[in-house]
């Protein structure tokens, strides 16, 4: 069973692993990925970062996934993540030697980073069954469930960038034809002038489309742009679109889960309201919802994976996709925002509604890649028992009088 942790302590390819966890990953920025994807983008230039960049990035969070809990570890699910990983690795190290100079070995290159990305599809849902398989066999304590939340948010943050390596050198090297015909504009993924309530739009129709199948009926969207910059002109931003709209998709969809819950059988529902901004520096979109709002005491909550108060769904694929239930929607969608500096922020008027703020940099200069890397301090959060709370915890009323302490 614990075959993958032994490979990793004594084959070639885990010691492979220790050597190139101990560089750090470079960030790019939204700038220098276009740069890559511009005019006289070169699949060899690609190639020589690549084959470096990628086995570094997998090989950091390889050492993470190495430090959880033993009996996480053992899960069939992690066990195939961690066999995922280090096939991928394997596969980018065979080019490590190779000539960058051989238009074949440049060829089959792009051929396994499109093998890589179809491998990691489902990292996902896996290492989440994972910890499914893990909480309902042991339970957990809350000090190994904040590291496993620590873990996942630093592990998928790691798949996002991955993926968006893998992304730009499919999409721009890896057909014959380096434009996408369905979005000429775009970069590889992304477009240099996203037209942010186009795709805001988007993402509402699909989403009160799901809605509809639900509850019969959905919020209607009222919209408004503040363009700073230039007023008569469309809010654009350079960014990639598929983020942008997975994060207001799932806003969408809490925003309207919510809405139809409070209203309860009212025939009309509160709109939901988005406002758009840009300034100098940020590109602002609030979603704001009449959908009752949650307590305080809640919104953190809120963020940690696989809490969710609707009904977990029903995996079957022939089932219509559900409106909620995983717990993924919000912290996943906060490491979209965050990945390029971003925020994704909720604030709640509990009895009324909620606010959902995404920030995102308004400059493709400043939207640099924000990764984790492997070093003492992430080793330190996994190692060190958390000490208790040097806050003092309520309790519900004195128990005694003569308990009080006197200094
Ligand atoms: N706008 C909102 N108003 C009220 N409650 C909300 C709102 N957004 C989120 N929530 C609460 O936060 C929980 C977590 O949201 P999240 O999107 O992460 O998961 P989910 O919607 O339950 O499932 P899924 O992963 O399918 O999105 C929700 O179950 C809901 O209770
Ligand atoms: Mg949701």
């Amino acid at each position: 069973m614990r075959l993958i942790s032994f490979l990793m302590k004594t084959s070639f390819l885990g010691k492979q692993v220790n050597v190139y966890s101990r560089f750090s990953p470079s960030p790019l920025s939204m700038k220098q990925f276009l740069d890559f994807g511009s005019e006289n983008a070169c699949e060899r230039t690609s190639f020589v970062f690549l084959r470096q960049e990628l086995p570094v990035r997998l090989a950091n969070i390889m050492k993470e996934i190495n430090l959880l809990p033993d009996n996480l570890l053992k899960t069939p699910s992690v066990q195939l993540v961690q066999s995922w990983y280090l096939q991928s690795l394997k596969e980018i190290l065979d080019f490590k030697d190779q000539s960058a100079e051989n238009e074949k070995v440049i060829h089959d290159f792009t051929d396994a980073v499109i093998k890589i990305r179809n491998r990691h599809n489902d990292v996902i849902p896996t290492m989440a069954q994972g910890v499914v398989e893990y909480k309902e066999c042991y339970g957990t304590d809350q000090v190994s469930s904040q590291n496993v939340q620590y873990f996942l948010n630093r592990f998928y943050m790691s798949r996002i960038s991955i993926r968006m390596l893998l992304n730009q050198h499919t999409l721009l090297f890896g057909g014959k034809v380096k434009v996408n015909p369905a979005h000429p504009k775009q970069i590889g993924s992304i477009d240099p002038s996203c037209n942010v309530v186009k795709v805001i739009k988007d993402a509402y129709e699909n989403a009160s489309r799901l809605c509809d199948l639900y509850y019969m009926n959905s919020p209607e969207l009222k919209i408004e742009e503040f363009n700073a910059k230039e007023r008569e002109k469309p809010t654009t931003v350079v960014y990639v679109p598929s983020h942008l709209y997975h994060m207001v998709f799932e806003l969408f969809k809490n925003a309207m889960r919510a809405t139809m819950e409070f209203s309860g059988d009212a025939l009309t529902h509160p709109a939901i309201k988005v406002s758009v901004a840009l300034g100098n520096e940020d590109l602002t979109v609030k979603i704001s919802d009449r959908g009752g709002g949650v307590p305080l005491r809640k919104i953190d909550r809120l963020f940690t994976y696989t809490y969710s108060t609707a009904p977990r769904p029903c995996m079957e694929t022939s089932r219509a996709t559900p409106l909620a239930g995983f717990g993924y929607g919000l912290p996943i969608s906060r490491l979209y925002a965050r990945y390029f500096q971003g925020d994704l922020q909720l604030y709640s008027m509990e009895g009324y509604g909620t606010d959902a703020i995404m920030y995102i940099k308004a400059l493709s200069t400043e939207s640099i890649e924000r990764l984790p890397v492997y070093n003492k301090s992430a080793w330190r959060h996994y190692k060190t028992s958390h000490e208790a709370d040097d806050w003092c915890v309520p309790s519900k009323e004195p128990k005694d009088m003569t308990t009080f302490r006197s200094f």
